[in-house]
């Protein structure tokens, strides 16, 4: 445990918060920041299994020299001069422009992040008397636009992709409800298209197909994020709901940069009305100072890669080596006692692969150490990032990563689990030698 903060508490304030800061330290769940490290594969003796630089393009030689070549050609790269309210940079516009048809939308809202985005859309366009149901895993950014909105107190979460658990909810809010029978309100469902926890895929036809069953009068509308999709599912890494061509039934998607895409921002892909309520409504846009014009940039060169092909054998890749990584625990963790390392069911049965795969394990933090020393990052996930008992390490795979280095990391968890597993047989004959001797 580390060092307590008592010693230097010299208000009430300060002591409140070391208070609870010592809480989260005595139940093993104070968040710190790792160790700092440049996390490209490439620039470092590490081998990064923790990264959403999924498809390896934050180390990418050519996205770096289009990049710079961009960078060198535009008229301004620096600052953004304020809010997009304030100053609407021509290279924000001309994003958003570009996305929209990449995408196939309508519209398209640039934000400064995921976050941001996920923070303005529930915060401003649910209205009042609506609901919102959301998977019981949505991201923290959807829960806090929820707070911030109109629909703060009719927020409802069903069971992590299931369909009866959304059915049964459905059910019982339109038999209190009248107004959403009649269509008088809305009901909004928010999900991720790949959970970014668990590696779960949403099932977004059977999500669709329930709320159009449920809400004839089509006052049920879908949000999906792809933050952990995009880049890598659907035709040219357009994500999920383009893959299985879903467009015209989600109300509004979230793609990121900051993952995949190895930059920074987000958009939201939606309906003009929507688009031009967002830019009255959202505070997360319209009290930000937007991103600096370098970031924009980044952000188009990486779409570049996507729209040219260029990201496609990256996307290629990834899975492969994903799917290898899959295999190989499929195969050796069967031997291991599951409080050790377990694959959750998904993993073990789905023949749908993501580069997020989790191990479960009720001692993630001695195994992510264990891993560091043999010089692998994959960092240990904890209540409250995930719910109770379900601790983990979550790998990230990346296209860079290679089936030498998968080897590395199967052989370095198996060591740590035997290790685990002779001490706690050797702890188990102590015992007995204490209980012998008492008795
Ligand atoms: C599912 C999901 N949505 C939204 C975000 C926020 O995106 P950003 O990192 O761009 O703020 C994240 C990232 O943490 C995420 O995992």
């Amino acid at each position: 445990m580390a060092k307590s903060l008592k010693s230097i508490a010299s208000s009430s304030l300060d002591a409140q918060l070391i208070s609870t800061l010592n809480s989260r330290e005595e139940r093993n769940i104070r968040r710190k920041l790792p160790e700092p490290c440049t996390f490209t594969l490439g620039n470092t003796d590490l081998i990064d299994f923790n990264s959403n630089d999924y498809l390896s393009l934050a180390s990418s030689p050519i996205l770096r020299e289009r990049f710079l070549k961009k960078l060198h050609a535009a008229p301004d790269i620096l600052g953004s001069g304020g809010s997009r309210l304030l100053v609407n940079g021509k290279a924000h516009s001309a994003l958003e422009a570009r996305l929209a048809k990449f995408f196939g939308s309508p519209a398209a809202v640039l934000f400064n992040s995921g976050y941001d985005a996920n923070v303005g859309f529930f915060s401003c366009i649910p209205q009042a008397g609506d609901v919102l149901v959301h998977d019981e895993y949505i991201h923290a950014s959807v829960h806090d636009g929820i707070r911030a909105s109109r629909v703060r107190n009719a927020a409802f979460p069903f069971e992590h992709n299931s369909i009866p658990s959304l059915r049964a909810l459905l059910t019982k809010l339109l038999n209190e409800r009248p107004d959403l029978r009649t269509g008088q309100s809305s009901l909004f469902v928010a999900v991720e298209s790949l959970y970014s926890m668990d590696g779960t895929f949403s099932p977004l036809v059977e999500i669709t197909e329930t709320i159009e069953e449920f809400f004839p009068q089509r006052n049920g509308y879908l949000i999906v994020d792809e933050a952990h999709a995009t880049g890598i599912f659907g035709p040219q890494g357009r994500g999920r709901v383009a893959e299985l061509g879903l467009e015209d039934k989600v109300l509004a998607r979230l793609h990121t940069f900051g993952k995949a895409l190895a930059a920074s921002g987000a958009i939201v892909l939606t309906s003009e009305l929507i688009r031009n309520y967002m830019i009255n409504y959202a505070r997360s846009l319209i009290y930000t100072t937007s991103l600096n014009i370098a970031s924009v940039i980044a952000a188009d060169t990486s779409f570049d890669m996507l729209i040219d092909g260029t990201s496609q054998q990256h996307a290629k890749s990834v899975l492969a080596v994903s799917r290898y990584l899959v295999e190989q625990l499929r195969h050796r963790l069967r031997t291991v006692p599951i409080h050790l390392l377990a694959l959750p069911a998904h993993i073990q049965q789905s023949t749908l692969i993501s580069p997020i795969v989790p191990v479960m394990t009720t001692r993630p933090k001695p195994l992510s150490a264990y891993l560091r020393t043999l010089g692998m990052v994959a960092l240990p996930i904890s209540w409250p990032t995930v719910p109770k008992g379900k601790d983990r390490i979550r790998l990230c795979m990346h296209a860079g990563n290679t089936k030498a280095e998968v080897d590395r990391l199967v052989e370095g968890m198996l060591q740590w689990a035997e290790r685990e597993k002779n001490a706690e047989v050797e702890e188990a004959k102590d015992g007995v030698i204490v209980v012998q001797s008492k008795l």
